[in-house]
């Protein structure tokens, strides 16, 4: 089978637990959230988008680098499972794949190349992203994945739905992020299927539900520094999880 054909045949036969479909309603207004914030922006702000791109180059490459992690980590596991690291390895490819379109845009509008180490990242990129490059965490990246995965596919549905029918440039991004659409979809499912394995006793439920919430907030915060403060989105955040997570008046 070719990747496409697998992660077709893994869309359609995956059905998530009762504990993730719940957890994944829970994640809705934040889902909601990411559209509205990425919404805003690009009504705003269509023009700038490209000079967003060199930080999204550098989440490309975050991902990439924490999901290499996985995979290091996965094949010395006793539990190893075969699906979870091929569709990691996937997984891979697809961030990879998009670092190199949106580099390539970047490039072709600015003359400059984008390299992963030349991008000074924002605070809350680096904090979002710090503790999935160390060792021994792989659950901590399995609820990262389930968290971030999701809000990113909903920001990306949001950026082909301003840029579509546009043309030159616009006409560029809109074309990349159709396809990033479809990959983060993929990879919101995959959070789903790799939060599983470490769901299925049950011990951990209370633990996996709280940092699924503070991660889901980091990341929340790191769009809020990359598009710009939203007094709004982070009162609705606040008055939604706020008990679980608060996102300050400064980000
Ligand atoms: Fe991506
Ligand atoms: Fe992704």
């Amino acid at each position: 089978l070719s990747s496409e054909e697998e992660k077709k045949q893994f869309l359609e036969s995956y059905d998530s637990s009762y504990f993730i479909k719940k957890l994944d309603e829970e994640l809705e207004p934040y889902y909601q959230l990411q559209k509205s914030l990425m919404k805003q922006y690009l009504e705003n702000h269509l023009n700038d988008f490209i000079h967003s791109l060199p930080y999204r180059c550098w989440n490309e490459n975050a991902v990439v680098d924490f999901c290499a992690r996985d995979l290091l980590e996965l094949s010395k596991d006793t539990t190893f499972e075969r699906d979870l690291y091929a569709f990691i390895g996937r997984q891979v490819e697809d961030e990879t794949k998009h670092f190199l379109m949106l580099s390539r845009i970047y490039e072709k509008h600015t003359g400059n190349v984008v390299r992963p180490r030349d991008v000074k990242p924002f605070k809350a990129q680096e904090e979002v992203f710090a503790q999935l490059f160390m060792g021994g965490e792989a659950i901590k990246r399995a609820i990262a994945r389930f968290a971030s995965e999701g809000g990113a596919y909903y920001s990306a549905l949001v950026t082909v739905e301003a840029t579509r029918g546009k043309s030159g440039l616009l006409d560029e991004i809109s074309r990349a992020y159709e396809t990033i659409t479809r990959d983060e979809f993929f990879h919101k499912k995959l959070g789903e299927f790799g939060l599983e394995k470490f769901a299925r006793s049950g011990d951990h439920n209370e633990e996996i539900r709280s940092q699924v919430f503070e991660y889901a907030g980091k990341q929340f915060k790191m769009y809020l520094q990359i598009y710009g403060y939203n007094k709004d989105a982070v009162d609705v955040w606040n008055s939604c999880y706020g008990d679980k997570i608060r996102i300050g008046d400064l980000v």
